[in-house]
Parts: structure tokens; sequence; C-alpha cells
């Protein structure tokens, strides 16, 4: 068929690839790479978990389940999110989903009218752009910036707010920058957000990976349940990437909506997903919090390394990544990757991979062994002080 290309989807076509992928592909083709690239735990699920749905493998338990997920399931995360003050009904009110990353994009497509815009504060995970565009909305950057840690701001929204502003993407613990919101900070936004009468998509993901105390959910402040979409998963607090499960959580009204996607586009999430998550909630506690130690102490490892070879590092305290700035060294941030990836063989991602607000950092994933982020650190200082060299 001729000019299969220009008869696609437009939008579709209209999307850049995801950055990290060229680096990811770069860094494949070499010898002796140490990667400080990859967003995702370095431990395998734990055993309990795996044990448990190779048991329920083993007595049969190969269907679909409920469309909403195993209603066993859905009381346990109903019963987990207490936690964090949240009060949500397990029959109505919750959907075990493929994955947060479906959790993303249903959420998206429900709220979304066309041409409704979506506050993205940035640097952003990468795929909430691409979401909102495929849900036929129009995403608005919202810069937030290293003197603030980047936490995000009512002052930094302010401005960006306006008559087709149809809801914020708020995503602390944050990927790529590890900064966390407060209490008083999230009680800004969420002040905000009930005035202006926006929704608010609220991705949780790594609420387990906070640092600095407990993580405040936006939908736990007054008038926020009704207009948060919650959203969150297993894959980092659990180690359970491959297992693609995840979960949101909202009001009545909007869930019954979001289900009607879910249904018609996946049916249910994979069965022995659901049930090693049921597991991790009902038994992983310990093991969760292990790991969540160890993240934090390769994480004082790293943050004090980047500083100590001169890259300000604002502290990152949550999620597995530290966010240092290279302005320092005259070099843009591509630049930067790929020459520590050519000269030094560390692999990190570039900050403008984020959005224009990335530029100047770098992400580096601390999700990996103390020896390698020993033998990384060595590798930036040298590529860093050969730059600096070269600058004077
Ligand atoms: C902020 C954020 N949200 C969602 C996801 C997707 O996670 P899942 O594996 O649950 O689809 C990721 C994965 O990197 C992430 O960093």
């Amino acid at each position: 068929m001729s000019g299969i290309s220009e008869r696609l989807s437009k939008t579709v076509r209209g999307l850049p690839p995801s950055g990290i992928r060229r680096f990811f592909d770069l860094a494949n083709q070499m010898q002796d790479v140490i990667s400080l690239g990859v967003g995702e735990p370095d431990f395998v699920t734990p055993w309990h978990v795996r044990e448990a749905s190779v048991y329920a493998l083993e007595r049969g338990y190969t269907s679909y389940t409920a469309n909403s997920g195993m209603l066993e399931l859905r009381r346990e995360i109903s019963r987990y999110l207490q936690k964090f003050d949240l009060d949500y009904d397990p029959e109505t009110e919750i959907l075990v989903t493929v994955g947060g990353s479906e959790a993303i994009d249903l959420a998206l497509r429900t709220l979304l009218e066309p041409g409704d815009e979506v506050l993205i504060p940035e640097p952003t995970y990468v795929s909430y752009k691409p979401c909102t565009v495929l849900a036929g909305g129009v995403p608005i950057d919202v810069p937030t910036v290293g003197k603030d840690d980047f936490r995000l701001t009512v002052n930094n929204l302010v401005p960006r707010i306006g008559h087709r502003t149809k809801a914020l993407i708020m995503s602390f613990p944050n990927n790529p920058t590890g900064a966390v919101m407060g209490e008083d900070d999230v009680r800004g936004i969420a002040k905000l957000a009930n005035e202006r009468d926006f929704f608010v998509v609220s991705d949780e993901i790594y609420a387990e990976l906070s640092y600095a105390g407990r993580h405040h959910s936006i939908a736990a402040q007054p008038g926020m349940k009704e207009r948060t979409v919650l959203i969150s998963g297993f894959s980092k607090a659990y180690a359970m990437t491959g297992w693609r499960v995840g979960y949101v959580a909202g009001p009545r009204d909007v869930m019954q909506e979001l289900l009607k996607i879910h249904q018609y586009t996946i049916l249910c999430a994979p069965i022995m997903g659901q049930m090693a998550a049921l597991e991790a909630l009902q038994n992983g506690a310990a093991e969760r919090d292990r790991m969540v130690e160890s993240y934090n102490q390769r994480r004082r490892l790293i943050v004090g390394g980047l500083r100590r070879i001169g890259l300000e590092c604002h502290e990152p305290n949550g999620a597995f990544y530290a966010f240092p700035s290279i302005q320092a060294t005259g070099l843009n941030s591509e630049e930067f990757a790929e020459g520590l990836l050519k000269e030094g063989r560390v692999a990190v991602v570039p900050g403008r991979v984020f959005g224009g607000s990335g530029e100047g950092y770098i992400r580096a994933s601390y999700a990996t062994s103390v020896e390698q982020i020993e033998r990384a650190l060595e590798r930036i200082d040298r590529f860093v002080n050969a730059r600096m060299l070269q600058r004077v």
C-alpha cells in the first residue's frame, strides 16, 4: 500500500518517540556501561509474592476476574489507602488496572473533552503529555525549579490557569526530580483546585518511597476527594514492574465512566498479577520497608557523591532519582549525557527528555547496587573534572 504513513492518525504521528529510548539503544550497543538510566527497582519481587502467584496458578487461577479487579484485592487497596487518610469504597470507587500506566490513560480519557487544557508540572514523567494529547487534551507546561526543590507552588500554577483548564496532573514523589510535597504545599494546591474548579489527577505511585516523613495525598484535603483521580500501583514499592498491576481510585461518578473504557479495552488486569498484588498488600510491608530503607542509603551515597564532584544537587526526598544540575560544565543535558556515556561509560538520562524545564539537569537513578553507584561516581568525577579543566 503506498503512502501508508500519511493515512495514519495525525495525532499519533505527531507524538515524539520517547527520548529515553535513544539513550538506552546507544548504551546497549556499548561494553562496560554502568546504567543509572532505568526507572525501575533493582530488586526481584519478594519471594512470598512470587510464590503466592505460582500457587494460584497451580490451583488453576487462570481466568478473567471482575472488570474492576478481584474484590478481595480492592478491599485490601481500600484498607491500605487509609494510611494516607483516604476513604474509598472497594465496590464502587476502586478499579484495578494494568499498571499505573493504564490508570493515567483512563483518567485523562474520562476527564477530557477535545481542547480541554491539562496543567502538567515540568520536568514531567514522559507519558503525561502524550496521553493528554491522545485523549484530545492540550498540555500546558507548568515549570518547577531547582530553587524550590522542584516542588509545585501556587505561584507557578496561577498564571497557567485559563477558562479551558480541566485538570492538573500532580506527581509526587516525582519522577524525574525526586521532589516531594509537604502538607502545606498540598493544602495550597488543593485550595486553588477548589477555588478555580479543576480536577487533579494525582499519580502517587512513589508514595512509599518518601524519605523525609510521610507522604501527603492531595485527595485527603477538604473537598478534594470529589475532584481527584488517584493513581497508584505495585511496580515501584513492591518491585513488581513486570506484573503490570496498578489501580485508580476516585469519586463514584468518575469511576463509573472510567470503568467503561477499561471494560471495553482491557477487560481486566491479569489474574496472576492481581493474586501477587493481594499477597504484597497482605504480607509485604516488612520487605517493602526494607527495600525503601535500602534506596534511602543509596540516595545518601549518590547525592553526597554528586555534590562532592561539584554538581549542585537539590535534596531528592522521594522516588529513586537524583536530579543534579550540570550547568557548571557548560554542556547542555544531551551533550552531557552523550559525552558521559561515550567517554565515561555511564548512562544517565538528559533532563531535556522531561521537558524544557529539565534542561541543565540529568536524571540519575540510584536503584542499582552500592558498588555500581560508587564506580559510576568515580567515572562521573573524571568526566566532569576533564570538562571543568577545559573551561578554565
Ligand atoms: C510517575 C510514574 N507514574 C507511572 C509509572 C508507570 O508505572 P506502572 O509500571 O505501574 O505502569 C511510572 C513508571 O516509571 C512512573 O514513574
